[in-house]
């Protein structure tokens, strides 16, 4: 049996100036209270995660193609290049692992822009609305999904 236990955690552009950026839709965590409870989580579930910001789209696709044969699944907040990045879509279809997408606030209950995302045709899954607790629930989904797959 494989163990699935090991996950790359991606955040995107301007996620680094969680705390003080728009506290009212995003809430007032910052980045690492964030990774302090996906970490929190891991040690229940016993993966472990590895967990990355990066403004810059080329940058996280590097670090999704680094984790091939690394890791058993991805979850990425990939802020507003969800809604424009073709190019993280075809890097999401081109790896051999599942990616979720999560997002901090209900994308689809804020501005038009926000509706599409293109990644969505390409991910898993998506969980968008449950502030931090988004990439918890992701990550607890995705581990008990392909533990049970496996078993
Ligand atoms: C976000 C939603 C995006 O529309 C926005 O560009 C972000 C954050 C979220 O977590 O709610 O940067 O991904």
């Amino acid at each position: 049996m494989t163990l699935r236990n090991r996950f790359l955690i991606l955040h995107g552009p301007n996620l680094n100036l969680l705390g003080t950026r728009e506290p009212g839709i995003y809430g007032s965590l910052t980045i690492h209270d964030i990774d302090e409870h996906i970490r929190g989580l891991s040690v229940e579930l016993e993966v472990d995660v590895e967990c990355h910001q990066s403004n810059h789209e080329g940058a996280l696709i590097d670090l999704m193609h680094g984790a091939i044969g690394h890791v058993d699944g991805c979850i990425i907040n990939a802020g507003a290049y969800t809604h424009t990045s073709i190019a993280l879509h075809d890097c999401i279809k081109a790896v051999p692992y599942p990616t979720i997408e999560v997002h901090l606030s209900n994308i689809h209950a804020r501005e038009p822009f926000r509706h599409v995302s293109r990644l969505g045709p390409a991910v898993r899954a998506s969980i968008a609305g449950f502030g931090w607790r988004s990439y918890t629930a992701a990550l607890r989904a995705l581990v008990e999904q392909l533990r049970e797959a496996d078993a």
